[in-house]
């Protein structure tokens, strides 16, 4: 007879990313990465002091499994995780990451976040790393105020202008300038890995409904972000600030 019920308990009992527990990660995490990504730094526009890999959020793993698969891992100066952890914290990511390409909606106690992930070509054509795009809404609709923010990995950029544009309508530009310090405090510097969309008054998208496209920030590059697949709950409660 087949052996039914351990092969249930099993089904059930596994945690969703089965190669690293969530704590574990989360320690390296706070080892490795916190330490730039602090909510007063925010290098790249992130903060991860705060991160939890048990609560789930598929656009911010696929930005993280980018960083790791390209040096991040070292990037605080202390060495790396050994070699069974780091591939069970790779593995654990690109669990977490799947299904990146659609929104993604979560509430915390007074905002609501939409976040979706797109991949572009590889920019050197023997790279087999496809660059990352992510869009964030954060919207608190009981005050009207909300964030469009576009961040963007594995390369850092700066000195470059990028347009947006909604359904198609006139773009606006954004001029990406000057160089991030790293918020451990080491004297390097970086280009930028995110703009916010909604900066000042000037600079209003609106929420889309179709598409919005990012185009430029690459030369060349143009990433597009579909709209018609963000459910219509969300929809309302980000009409409040866009
Ligand atoms: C020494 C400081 C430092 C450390 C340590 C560091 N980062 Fe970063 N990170 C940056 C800076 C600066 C940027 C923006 C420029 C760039 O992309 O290089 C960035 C950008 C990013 C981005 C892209 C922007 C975004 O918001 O999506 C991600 C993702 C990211 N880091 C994840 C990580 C992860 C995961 C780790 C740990 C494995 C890590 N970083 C460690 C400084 C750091």
């Amino acid at each position: 007879m087949r052996p039914l019920v351990p092969w249930i308990l099993a089904a059930f009992s596994a945690p969703a990313w089965a190669a690293m527990p969530a704590a574990e990660q989360n320690a390296l995490v706070k080892q490795y990465c916190a330490v730039c990504h602090t909510d007063a730094a925010k290098n790249g526009g992130l903060s991860l002091q705060h991160y939890d890999a048990g609560s789930r959020d598929p656009g911010l793993a696929a930005m993280i499994l980018s960083k790791l698969n390209n040096g991040a891992m070292g990037a605080a100066g202390n060495g790396v995780p050994a070699k069974t952890a780091q591939v069970a914290w790779l593995e654990s990511t690109k669990e977490q990451a799947a299904g990146a390409e659609e929104w993604f909606v979560s509430r915390q106690s007074e905002t609501v976040s939409a976040g979706i992930v797109r991949a572009v070509p590889p920019r050197k054509p023997d790279s087999a790393d496809a660059p990352l795009y992510r869009l964030l809404l954060v919207c608190n609709p009981g005050t009207r105020v909300g964030e469009m923010q576009l961040t963007w990995s594995p390369q850092p950029q700066t000195g470059r202008t990028l347009t947006a544009s909604i359904d198609g309508n006139p773009a606006l530009s954004y001029t990406i300038e000057g160089k991030e310090s790293m918020g451990n405090g080491t004297s390097l510097e970086s280009g930028h890995a995110s703009v916010i969309l909604n900066s000042d008054k000037s600079k209003q998208l609106g929420l889309p409904k179709q598409s919005l496209t990012v185009r430029d920030l690459f030369p060349g590059e143009t990433v597009e972000f579909p709209f018609d697949g963000l459910g219509k709950d969300a929809r309302a409660e980000l009409s409040k600030c866009f």
